[in-house]
Order: C-alpha cells, then structure tokens, then sequence
C-alpha cells in the first residue's frame, strides 16, 4: 500500500509552497530551485529515459502517442521544457499544493493537473507510459511531530514504488545526493544515498540505472519496465 502524508506533512507542504508562491510568483524559485537552469538540467536528465521514437520530427514518422505522468508537477513546468524538446506527451500532472496547481491551470488550463499525492488517485497497474517526478522527494516527511522518528524514507520508497507499478514503459526520478556536506545546514530538505536508493529499487525494478554527476547535490534514477534492448 501506498504511504500517506499525515495532514500535519501536508500542510507543511502546502503552507510552504504557498509562501513561496507569495514571495517569488510563477518562478522556478518558489519550487526552491535557485535557477531556471538547474531546473532543466534535472528536467534534461529525466527525458534522457525515453526512446527515440517519443521524440516527434519530421524525420520520426513512427512516433506514436505516449502518456506522462508528472508527481509533484509544480507549475507543470516539465510539460513545457518537454514541448521545446520536440517531445508530446499525453500528460497528466499531480501536485499536494492546491496553489502550484493553480499556477498551472493559470498558464496552461487545458492541461490536466490535479491536486493530490499519488495515494490519492486509483491509478492503475502499468496506466501511464512513463511517469517522472522531479524534485518531490525533497520534502521532509519522514520526521513525526516531536521530531523523533526517522523512518528511513520509507514514504518515498514507497511512492517510487507505486510510480513503477503504474508505469508501462518506465520511471524517472531524482532525489537529494546526501553525500554531500550542504545538507546538514538545510534541515528543511531530505535527502538519500544513492546506493540504498538502488538497491531498494532493484528489490522489485527489473532494471534500475543511476545517473550522478550532473549537479552536486543531485542524482537521478531510471527504471526500465522493459529491457533497454525493446525501447527504440
Ligand atoms: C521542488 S518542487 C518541483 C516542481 C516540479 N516538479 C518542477 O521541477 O518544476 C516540488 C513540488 O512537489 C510538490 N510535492 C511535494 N511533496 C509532494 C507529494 N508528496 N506529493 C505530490 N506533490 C508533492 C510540491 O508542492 C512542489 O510543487
């Protein structure tokens, strides 16, 4: 079963985002990404998952349609990073904060973006082709309201895993690199090993890829529902 935030979590998210909205308006930095840019670079990463074949050009006739989704879609800012890309994505955004959803519906109100986190919906087994999530583990859930209990990310394993049964093709995710010094002076932020990451995912993925390097204090992670072989 899929974890639930408590309702203190959520609306320590919401109230969060709220204010950020307040401060910054419809930036990148009320999602608390410092630029635009770092923002596409994790946006860059989580496309280099898809096959040839969901890039649309003049030269890819064989491009079929595919389905996205996008958990903790903020302003759905991916959607359009992807439009400029070439890439078309049937694409569906879920997000816990009722004011990134209606940024969203603001700029764009004929996408399909929902309030909720993904316990919420009853989405079924292999639904969408792909489903990515870029920066929405990063919020610190795993702390009870005393600040005692550490429950070792057990929520977001729980919503990689569920992004994995509701995927057809594959997963793309990041998360927080905690081998990096930054984090004990952002307590607000949570962040993860790679290596436990990997090894929870191959639990169940039948095949699991890290990508490191690209920012320091990031990595992503891929799980191909099929074998790499069958996707272009
Ligand atoms: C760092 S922002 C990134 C937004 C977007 N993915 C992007 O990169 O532009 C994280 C977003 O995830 C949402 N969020 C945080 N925790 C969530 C959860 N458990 N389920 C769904 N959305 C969540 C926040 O409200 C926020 O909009």
């Amino acid at each position: 079963m899929t974890s639930k935030l408590t309702a203190i979590q959520r609306l320590r998210i919401q109230t969060r985002h709220r204010v950020s909205i307040e401060n910054y308006g419809y930036q990148p930095q009320a999602l608390f990404w410092s630029t635009q840019a770092i923002q596409e670079i994790r946006f860059q990463k989580l496309i280099e998952i898809l096959p040839q074949s969901c890039f649309q050009s003049e030269l890819n006739e064989s491009h079929q349609a595919w389905s996205l989704l996008d958990v903790g879609c903020g302003f759905a800012d991916l959607q359009r990073y992807m439009l400029k890309q070439q890439l078309f994505p049937d694409y569906t955004g879920i997000d816990v904060s009722p004011d990134m959803v209606r940024g969203a519906k603001g700029m764009a109100p004929e996408l399909s973006v929902i309030e909720g986190e993904l316990s919420d919906f009853e989405y079924t087994n292999n639904q969408f082709d792909y489903v990515m999530l870029s920066g929405a583990l990063n919020e610190v859930v795993e702390t009870d309201i005393e600040g005692l209990a550490n429950q070792q990310g057990d929520y977001a394993k729980s919503v990689i895993r569920k992004m994995y049964e509701i995927s057809r093709q594959g997963v793309a995710f990041n998360l927080l690199d905690r081998r990096f010094a930054w984090h004990e002076t952002r307590t607000d932020l949570q962040s993860f090993y790679p290596q436990e990451i990997i090894e929870y995912c191959q639990s169940f993925a039948i095949q699991v890829t890290l990508v490191e390097g690209y920012l320091e204090n990031d990595f992503t992670v891929y799980l191909h529902k099929q074998p790499s072989g069958f996707r272009s």
